[in-house]
């Protein structure tokens, strides 16, 4: 089997590279990042994906910087949307089944409780209504399509962890939100996600996150725990830690169609964070 990843040098696409390096399956892998195809170009994607022929894309490139979307919204569409479009497109033409990663921002989180993948969608952001376009162009475009919304995710890279210990070493006490609650996802739980799917016909519309959930000051409060660090940490309101984008409050998601399949693997929050600090 071979698998183009898109967007490779991320958090997501360094952990699937490492994954499917060891992994025992008969596996060609090419891994490509902005400089090498740029998703946002219709012709470069079409020409990559005839001349590699893969049986997978895995899209992991994305315009991530959710705040700076708010602002940078052509940009966002560009590679949120157009980029997913195009690799759908391509990816139709050559019968290759591709994986597109989509977000727990899709859903507008105004009400407590785990969201199943057929729960109605209601972006608040332009990070969120640019994916949730990314997750319908896919849906039109390629047939052999999975979408697996994640969150919270931390990796090798910038993520919410490490910037929590980063700021621990210069501050004494931090301010971190107390009401908004999703699930923080380990990529390699992601990635082993991603790996054994890929290598069914389940298409459609995944929840793929860490078990259990947490507000943003449990999940600051347990790294700090793990590792030892003694800081302060105040518990504020959405309200009091204003920013450019907008965060659903409840953003928890059941993994309820990888369950149904028989292929939930997620390990808790807690225990991936661990090991991830360890
Ligand atoms: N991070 C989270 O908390 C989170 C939460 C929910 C869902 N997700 C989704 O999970 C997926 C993986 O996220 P991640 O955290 O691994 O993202 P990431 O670390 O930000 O990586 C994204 C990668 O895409 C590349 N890229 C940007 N524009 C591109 C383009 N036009 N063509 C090709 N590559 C391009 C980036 O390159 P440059 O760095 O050079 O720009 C970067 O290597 C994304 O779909 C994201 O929306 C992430």
């Amino acid at each position: 089997m071979k698998i183009l990843i898109t967007g490779a040098n991320g958090q997501l696409g360094l952990e699937l590279q490492k994954q499917l390096a060891t992994s025992s399956e008969e596996l060609q892998v090419v891994s490509t990042d902005y400089l090498d195809l740029d998703i946002t170009s219709l012709n470069q994607v079409k020409a990559k994906l005839l001349y590699v022929k893969p049986d997978v894309v895995i899209n992991c490139a994305a315009h991530t910087a959710v705040d700076k979307c708010e602002e940078d919204i052509e940009n966002a569409y560009k590679i949120n949307a157009i980029g997913p479009k195009n690799l759908a497109i391509a990816c139709d033409m050559i019968g290759a089944k591709l994986v597109q990663v989509s977000t727990d921002y899709v859903f507008n989180g105004d009400v407590p409780g785990a969201r199943r993948e057929d729960d109605v969608t209601g972006p608040q952001s332009i990070y969120g209504t640019s994916k949730l376009l990314g997750e319908e162009y896919v849906k039109t475009f390629c047939k052999k399509h999975f979408i697996i919304r994640t969150a919270w995710l931390y990796g090798e890279g910038n993520n919410f962890v490490r910037t929590m210990l980063k700021l621990a070493e210069t501050n004494k006490e931090l301010n971190v939100v107390g009401d908004q609650f999703g699930s923080p996802t380990s990529t390699v739980d992601l990635a082993k996600a991603i790996i054994d799917l890929m290598q069914t016909e389940y298409y459609g519309t995944f929840h793929g996150t860490c078990e259990g959930e947490c507000s943003w000051y449990d999940f600051a409060c347990k790294i700090f725990e793990i590792r030892g660090i003694d800081i302060k940490v105040n518990k504020v309101t959405s309200e009091q830690f204003v920013r450019p984008a907008k965060r659903p409050k409840f953003s928890v998601l059941d993994n309820f169609m990888l369950r149904l399949y028989g292929l939930n693997s997620f390990r808790n929050w807690e225990e991936a964070l661990k090991e991830y600090l360890a």
